[in-house]
């Protein structure tokens, strides 16, 4: 986010960063020690809040704290997965497994019974009735067959299978991993970005 959004901002902005997750810090190109590790202690006020694929993790009570603290100031929040998962060709348990799977997402993670898939559809409702201006735009993730599609089902089975020990996706992960080697599987993971600004009161200027 910060490097992305760096062209639009003047060089003598100043970034709060958070994240609490020590081996992901020790790969960021920047000096740890900058960097606050938690998002539960109260949040700092700012021009702008960002964040990317975080907002599904959290729940409404955060969600409403960042509204708080942001004070009407522009919001965008970027990567919050949507509930949608189509993969290709289809498998009569991709249905039991992604109900699983959404009903693991919406475990507690630290701020609340994370909302999962509902998170950009009820930050976007807090927004609007904050006065926010709302845009969400769709930032699906389209993964072709390969490793990283491999891994991804994978997690997503694993965690599906956590939240419903019942589930038994032998036939699934056989049929799925035939698809993965032939290159015939894909998945698109469906996610939005918001963006919310402050509906201005009065116009700045007014046409003739
Ligand atoms: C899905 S990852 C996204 C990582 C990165 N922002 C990106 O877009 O690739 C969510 C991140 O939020 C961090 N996180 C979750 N809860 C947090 C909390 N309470 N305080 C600080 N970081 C948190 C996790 O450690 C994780 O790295």
């Amino acid at each position: 986010m910060m490097r992305w959004l760096s062209p639009w901002l003047s060089p003598r902005a100043r970034w709060r960063l958070v994240e609490r997750d020590a081996a992901l810090l020790a790969r960021a190109p920047i000096r740890a020690q900058k960097i606050r590790r938690s998002l539960g202690a109260e949040l700092p006020h700012a021009d702008a809040y960002v964040s990317s694929a975080l907002v599904d993790l959290v729940g409404v009570a955060w969600l409403r704290k960042l509204l708080r603290a942001a004070r009407g100031k522009p919001l965008l929040m970027g990567l919050a997965v949507d509930g949608r998962h189509e993969i290709a060709p289809p498998h009569r348990d991709d249905a039991a497994l992604f109900a699983a799977f959404a009903r693991h997402q919406r475990r507690f993670k630290g701020l609340g019974a994370a909302l999962g898939g509902a998170a950009p559809f009820v930050l976007a409702r807090l927004c609007a009735r904050a006065g926010y201006r709302v845009e969400l735009a769709a930032s699906d993730w389209h993964l072709p067959s390969g490793e990283l599609l491999e891994a991804t089902l994978d997690g997503i089975a694993t965690a599906a299978c956590e939240a419903d020990p019942s589930l038994d996706l032998a036939d699934w992960r056989r049929v799925r991993k035939q698809q993965l080697a032939a290159g015939k599987l894909t998945l698109t993971v469906g996610h939005r970005d918001l963006f919310a600004v402050r509906r201005r009161r009065r116009p700045i200027c007014r046409p003739d």
